[in-house]
């Protein structure tokens, strides 16, 4: 009977802080790669997320799928995206899609247990009706864009404006750096939150998705780098950086920051062609390789029992939602859902209780579209097409040839076929722990695993549903819509 009276008091402290459920920020930094961050490469000026990750936890082993849409609806669903029909590229821009309407999301669960819910940033996962949009789907206000990219000063994506504030949208954003906007729409959620009710800002940032633009200051801070395309790019990630410090002093200044905990990692890696890196990790977005899905992440608060260190536990994107809603105390249960809370695992740096996860499930004949790759303990398998670019890049290395465009519907015949074609017949086993880097393929070596691997892979094959990638509809054109990115067009 006596353990009971030390471990329950115990519990309590470590999902409440002070008493009260903790406010929770969760950053998504857009194709921020393994190599972009000050807290993995010195090169980069990042002391704002450098000091939040060092006085946290560093999680070393933070997986996410190597595209924005699928992530994202991992991390709003904890379903993994080929049980999602999302497994195949990005939402395009006028694809009737969205991520399935029958998930509950994650706001859903927190506003129903007391939280305030604020999105500010990027979508990407379906608004061809407003069912599909933020504030339909758990969110009591929207500032952001819709779609996968857009400029940064004049909010235009292909042929159409696309910003909004809730249902509305958004003229006054047009012309001014979007980070700057972004700054002064997080410190206006903290403002204008009544402290009594928890906070939940969820964060998906514009920056670092190409275009590659910022401001001239930016650019400035990095007079050594000689090739002016990751030059302009490691000044994004300071603009990202400053913002990440107005958000941490307007919390400190309105007595929430003790009380909050913070959640940061990328959508995915980074995209080489637009001078993102992963150095020394292989590939990177659109990959199937370490470079494209094992991403910078933390997480700094209160509970932690000990900071300042890396955790190397597994992590996916599907348990970032049983994660936060145990660090809010808040018992939610889905049998069906892929996620695992790590939050004990995190705060006492025990065990992580994921011991393998699937990288993504598709019909990997079709090169551009098809990654397959399954962890199982130390092993990776992959069986067909990795990706569209298969080699380790270093920071000031160009991209070879121009880079594809945004159309990711169109990226095969924007690359060179030669680079891909034959790789859909490729087969890959790796030893991440001994080979993290991905250097050397022991498929021909070590069957037993291979057969073990493919074992669970075809288990997993049971669960997945047809990926629904339907062709683009003219209905979306904004020109239908004043020249807007709208819904009411499925
Ligand atoms: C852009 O936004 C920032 C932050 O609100 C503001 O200080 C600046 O004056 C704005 N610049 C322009 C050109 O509107
Ligand atoms: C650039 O390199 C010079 C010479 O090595 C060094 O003194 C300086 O601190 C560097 N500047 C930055 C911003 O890294
Ligand atoms: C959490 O929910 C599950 C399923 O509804 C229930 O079995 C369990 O007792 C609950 N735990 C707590 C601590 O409320
Ligand atoms: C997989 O893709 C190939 C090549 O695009 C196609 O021929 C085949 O029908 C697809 N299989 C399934 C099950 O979708
Ligand atoms: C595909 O062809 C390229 C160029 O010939 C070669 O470098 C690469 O190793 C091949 N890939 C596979 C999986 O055979």
């Amino acid at each position: 009977m006596s353990w009971l009276f030390v471990i329950f008091p115990f519990l309590i402290l470590l999902t409440e802080v002070n008493g009260k459920p903790p406010h929770v920020v969760f950053m998504v930094v857009d194709d921020l790669g393994w190599n972009d961050v000050g807290f993995n490469n010195p090169d980069i000026i990042s002391p704002n997320i450098d000091s939040l990750a060092h006085d946290g936890v560093i999680l070393n082993h933070a997986y996410v799928q190597p595209l924005c849409s699928p992530s994202r609806s991992a991390f709003m669903t904890s379903y993994y995206p080929f049980r999602l029909g999302l497994q195949h590229m990005v939402i395009n821009n006028e694809a009737p899609v969205c991520a399935p309407l029958d998930k509950t999301f994650l706001p859903q669960v927190l506003k129903k247990n007391g939280y305030a819910t604020h999105i500010v940033g990027k979508w990407h996962l379906g608004f061809c009706r407003w069912e599909c949009t933020p504030t339909y789907r758990g969110f009591d206000t929207y500032y952001g864009y819709y779609n996968s990219a857009e400029d940064y000063y004049i909010k235009v994506q292909a042929q159409g404006f696309d910003f909004h504030i809730n249902e509305k949208i958004n003229w006054d954003a047009v012309g001014n750096y979007s980070a700057y906007q972004y700054g002064d729409a997080v410190e206006n959620v903290v403002r204008q939150h009544d402290p009594t009710a928890p906070l939940f800002l969820y964060f998906p940032i514009q920056s670092v998705h190409e275009p590659l633009e910022v401001p001239l200051h930016y650019y400035n801070m990095y007079p050594n780098i000689t090739n002016d395309g990751r030059r302009i790019f490691s000044g994004m990630v300071t603009a990202a950086d400053d913002v990440v410090g107005r958000l941490v002093k307007v919390l400190k200044d309105r007595d929430m920051f003790d009380d909050t905990i913070f959640f940061f990692t990328a959508d995915n890696g980074g995209w080489v062609p637009y001078h993102g890196n992963n150095y020394p990790l292989r590939g990177g977005k659109i990959t199937i390789w370490e470079g494209g899905t094992r991403v910078p992440a933390f997480v700094h608060g209160k509970p932690l029992q000990k900071t300042g260190v890396r955790y190397d536990g597994l992590m996916h994107a599907v348990d970032w939602f049983p994660t936060i809603l145990e660090a809010a105390g808040i018992n939610y249960s889905d049998p069906h859902r892929d996620g695992i809370s790590q939050w004990q695992s995190i705060t006492s740096l025990s065990a992580s209780r994921r011991s393998e996860f699937v990288y993504n499930l598709d019909n990997y004949t079709t090169p551009n579209q098809g990654h397959a790759a399954i962890r199982v303990g130390d092993f990776k398998l992959i069986v067909g097409y990795p990706g569209l670019y298969n080699d380790w890049y270093k920071p000031e290395e160009d991209w070879p040839g121009p880079p594809p465009s945004s159309d990711y519907s169109d990226l095969d015949s924007q690359m060179d076929p030669h680079t891909y074609s034959n790789w859909t017949k490729f087969r890959g086993l790796y030893n991440i722990k001994d080979d993290p880097y991905e250097h050397n393929n022991l498929y021909d070596k070590l069957p037993e695993v291979v057969e073990k691997l493919k074992a669970r892979m075809s288990h997993y094959y049971t669960m997945m549903v047809p990926a629904n990638y339907p062709p683009n509809d003219p209905k979306a054109d904004p020109n239908n819509f004043d020249l807007w990115w709208q819904p009411g067009w499925c």
